[in-house]
């Protein structure tokens, strides 16, 4: 059942919605429906003058602005100006004709995201009605651009992108979506639409990962999938229809597994760490389609460590060791052989970035021997330089000496 909010909101709509919901549940009451007070300046303007001050009380509309920023399968975002604080935000506004279970969904990703309140995540200001009864919410403006246009920007060989955002700068970058998962995931949440479009990159550097449109409490139900704006992100397949975007799903998403945890958001991270990375997706060579992009994540593995191509791309040189070693175990098919948690990736890559590179194989074991032996030189620098000089010097030594017989 629908209720179109396409109009400006007058008093028979409440009725509808009453009518609506003592029709079926879940159930809403006329005495709340805000409808047709859209938001308003609160604050006056303050003039000051020679004669003292002159405030007046304008009550505009509160957010206003036009330009998109981007639209996915929930809604449109777009740049509005808050004339009460004076700043910029993001407005992300529902679909119009939004049914009741597509407020239900509207009103879950407000409440996730307001108790998720942590630097690596989108913070929501504010929620209201725009003047055509649309509901929307308000978020800090991320002035940057997300991670598929800076994976799009590397993988062209854009200089001055891989000047900014190098090997190390990628791990950092990494390591802010893990830490706004960990808090996630502590909290009960798990994101389950992780991909590049979703995270941005502000002009500061910080990460933010946004759009808990399809987020779920960890082993919560699901809510009733029947609205439209949640068929937009539907996706079907022969075992039914599922929730998400194909080529990030991990292997038990994609079969559509109700028993999800923490793990399938990593795999998901995984290969969106993957792609920042190797600047390709692991399923490129897959078809481009729903069927081919499931069947991938089921059953595609990663390319075995030795296979260099497969780790290198024209734009830059192949992928440090460590970070091969890592994807291979957080994209493994089965959820026990991966990383069991944000807390415990982010403590490796820590430990990766530090030098701390651990031995996996005659790579890692050649990597972390020349990274020992430069932190000797810095505990004992006048040992090391003494034995450096001293071990060829006694060796050329011996050897003239044996010629000589
Ligand atoms: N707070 C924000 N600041 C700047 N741009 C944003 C913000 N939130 C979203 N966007 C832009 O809008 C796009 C869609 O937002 P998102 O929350 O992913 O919505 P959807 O649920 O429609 O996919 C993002 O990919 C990004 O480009
Ligand atoms: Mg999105």
């Amino acid at each position: 059942m629908q209720l179109d909010f396409g109009t400006a909101p007058t008093a028979a709509d409440a009725d509808t919605l009453t009518d609506l919901s003592s029709a079926d549940s879940p159930s809403a009451t006329s005495a709340a429906d805000p409808r047709g007070s859209a938001v308003r300046t609160v604050l006056p303007r303050v003039d000051a003058r020679d004669d003292g001050l002159e405030l007046v009380f304008e009550g505009r509309l509160r957010y206003e602005g036009d330009q998109l920023l981007g639209e996915g399968g929930m809604g449109e975002v777009r740049l509005a100006h808050d004339n009460d604080i004076d700043r910029r935000v993001a407005l992300k506004r529902a679909h119009p004709g939004m049914s009741r279970q597509a407020l239900a969904r509207f009103a879950e990703e407000v409440r996730t995201v307001g108790k998720l309140e942590h630097p690596n995540i989108v913070p929501i200001h504010d929620v209201g009605l725009d003047e055509e009864g649309r509901y929307f919410f308000v978020m800090k403006y991320v002035e940057g651009e997300t991670l598929e246009t800076v994976i799009e920007r590397l993988a062209a060989g854009d200089r001055e992108a891989h000047e900014r955002f190098d090997f190390d700068a990628r791990v950092h970058v990494f390591l802010g979506l893990l830490r706004a998962l960990a808090h996630a995931h502590e909290r009960g949440f798990l994101h389950r639409d992780l991909k590049p479009a979703n995270v941005m990159i502000g002009r500061l550097g910080e990460v933010v990962l946004m759009d808990w449109g399809i987020a779920k409490p960890i082993g919560g139900a699901e809510l009733p999938a029947d609205d439209d704006a949640y068929q937009r992100r539907l996706v079907h397949t022969q075992h039914g229809a599922i929730v998400g975007t194909p080529s990030y799903m991990s292997p038990e998403q994609a079969r559509g597994a109700p028993d999800l945890d923490v793990r399938s958001d990593l795999y998901a991270a995984c290969v969106v760490f993957h792609e920042l990375m190797t600047l390709r997706h692991y399923l490129a060579d897959r078809p481009q389609n729903v069927p081919g992009q499931l069947s991938g994540a089921m059953e595609a593995p990663l390319p075995p460590v030795t296979d260099m191509p497969a780790w290198t791309h024209a734009s830059q040189g192949p992928l440090p060791i460590e970070y091969v070693h890592f994807l291979r175990r957080g994209m493994q098919k089965d959820r026990d052989a991966r990383w069991g948690s944000a807390e415990e990736m982010i403590h490796e890559l820590e430990a990766a970035l530090a030098g701390r590179v651990r031995v996996q194989c005659p790579m890692s074991l050649t990597k972390r021997v020349t990274r020992e032996a430069g932190r000797f030189v810095d505990r004992h620098p006048r040992l090391a330089t003494t034995l450096l000089f001293a071990t060829p010097l006694t060796l050329a030594a011996t050897l003239l000496t044996l010629a000589s017989f």
